[in-house]
């Protein structure tokens, strides 16, 4: 176990060096991973525009692949609309320490220069936003109407999917700073513990 955190600590470190990562990055594989104690608050200054009311996801822990509930509602005085920036900072905790996680493939402590581009390239305008969105009559892109927005209770599917090799188990934190124009609109921080069933400690030891 302690040659694995140290394993991971350069893992990590490692991350800052281009060459390494693109190395490590092959060791993608296709596994499953649980979620567990799944949390999040507003981070926020008081005077934010938007803000995160509820979320409740279940179960406890999350298991990918396999059935997630979940449930969210939140407000917003403004209109959210294109450029929608976010400053996304992703730490992982390496035996004892806060490390942050660098951006890598747009996935990590990334700067997002406008989030409704991104929801522009996943969901072409013009289809159907997804389910449940659809169902509730949610918007799936820009501009956000100023309002309050609720998702009732639904149930998703989180298929197999391609994690990124950092995400190894462990504890993390992730904070999203929303803003446009300069303006901060809403702070959003999440934490959460990873158990996965794939050592990705092999991601040096290969070298
Ligand atoms: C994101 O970070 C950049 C660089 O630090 C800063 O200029 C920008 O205002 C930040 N954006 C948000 C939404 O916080």
């Amino acid at each position: 176990m302690k040659n694995c955190i140290a394993v991971i600590t350069l893992c990590l470190v490692s991350a800052m060096h281009v060459k390494r990562v693109v190395d490590c990055e092959k060791t993608h594989t296709t596994y499953s991973a649980k979620i567990f104690g799944f949390s999040w608050e507003n981070c926020g200054k008081p005077e934010d525009p938007a803000v995160l009311k509820t979320l409740v996801l279940s179960p406890d822990p999350i298991t990918i692949p396999g059935d997630l509930t979940a449930s969210a509602s939140g407000s917003t005085t403004v209109e959210l609309a294109s450029p929608l920036a976010v400053n996304v900072t992703l730490e992982k905790e390496v035996a004892g320490f806060w490390i942050k996680v660098p951006c890598v493939d747009e996935i990590g402590s990334c700067q997002y220069t406008d989030v409704c581009n991104l929801l522009n390239l996943l969901i072409p305008p013009g289809q159907d936003c997804p389910e449940p969105l659809h169902t509730y009559g949610m918007p799936c892109h820009c501009p956000f109407k100023a309002g309050v927005y609720t998702l009732p209770e639904s149930g998703f599917y989180l298929p197999d999917m391609d994690l990124p090799y950092w995400l190894t188990n462990g504890h993390y934190k992730v904070q999203g700073v929303f803003g446009s124009m300069e303006k901060e609109l809403g702070c959003l921080k999440i934490t959460f513990a990873v158990h996965s069933n794939t050592n990705h400690c092999l991601c040096l030891v290969r070298h």
